[in-house]
């Protein structure tokens, strides 16, 4: 495995690659790597004859007063797992390379940007497909892996990628979980133990929703209400939402028709966590 700083150095190693007929997959990450991300880079192995994983904390996805300085960081074991599980080159560029002084250019999704995680952390979407963009200017991939974990991300990454004709291969990944059903995130390093205990409320909400719909509910708000009421019972837990959503538009529902997104978004002490699930009713 390579690892690589520099941007210029990237984009040539890029072009030559392409030349000699390689597939390029790409794994975008802001790393302290858990085995979600590693799921994506071997997704990425299979996918691609060259993988590529890039290692950027980016601050323009932060809104002031979020966790960017507190972001967990571990290059050394972060290069360790990713080199174990299919990583060819590791991309790792500085603040200063991505973000020079003078930059002004930002990509930006309307409608789909706005609700949310996009209604609770105004910019971060903005953020997200700005160095999405320029990212994939400089790995310059065939197919690029995301995760379902983020679900609106996926949405937004695969409608800018068709929108801007990219030119890249949108993959989006399962959701990895702990054996107790917390789906794994780099954030969760910042819970304590009762909050984690708690965290599992999450996918238990998730799971109720789904066998409410089993049954035959189709009205949200009956759903969302069961959702909230398992949630608020752990102390801890603080709701930013709880949404029922069409899976493709992110238009909010009232009655469940369709390839549907249940989306959630709940804090526990410092740490504000997401999971969802998509069906079809
Ligand atoms: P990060 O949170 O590091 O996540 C990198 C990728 O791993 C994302 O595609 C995310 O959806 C996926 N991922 C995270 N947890 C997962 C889990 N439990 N199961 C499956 N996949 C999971 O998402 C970002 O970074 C950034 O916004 C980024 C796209 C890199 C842009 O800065």
């Amino acid at each position: 495995m390579r690892t690589l700083i520099d941007i210029v150095e990237m984009q040539s190693m890029a072009d030559g690659l392409r030349k000699q007929g390689n597939r390029i997959g790409f794994v975008p990450t802001m790393g302290f790597f858990h085995e979600g991300h590693l799921s994506l880079m071997r997704k990425a192995k299979e996918l691609s004859d060259v993988v590529v994983v890039s290692l950027f904390v980016n601050p323009a996805q932060f809104g002031p007063g979020e966790d960017f300085e507190e972001y967990p960081r571990d290059e050394e074991r972060d290069s360790m797992l990713a080199m174990k599980n299919g990583c060819d080159v590791l991309f790792v560029p500085g603040v200063e390379g991505m973000y020079p002084k003078g930059y002004a250019t930002y990509v930006q999704v309307n409608d789909l940007s706005t609700v949310l995680c996009g209604a609770s952390r105004p910019g971060h979407f903005q953020g997200v497909t700005t160095v999405v963009t320029k990212l994939f200017n400089i790995v310059k991939p065939h197919v690029a892996i995301f995760g379902q974990k983020d679900a609106q991300q996926a949405i937004i990454i695969r409608r800018i990628a068709e929108d801007l004709n990219y030119g890249v291969d949108i993959v989006i990944a399962p959701i990895v979980r702990e054996s107790d059903g917390l789906a794994m995130s780099s954030r969760n390093m910042y819970l304590n133990r009762k909050e984690r205990a708690e965290a599992v409320v999450l996918h238990q909400s998730l799971l109720e929703a789904e066998k409410l719909i089993a049954a035959g509910e189709r009205r949200a708000h009956v759903i969302r209400e069961a959702m909230k009421s398992l949630i608020t019972a752990k102390d801890s837990a603080r709701i930013d939402y709880v949404s029922i959503l069409d899976a493709d538009t992110l238009q909010p529902l009232d009655l469940l028709q369709g390839r549907i997104l249940i989306a959630l978004a709940v804090r526990f002490g410092k740490a504000r966590l997401i999971d969802n699930t998509i069906m079809t009713c």
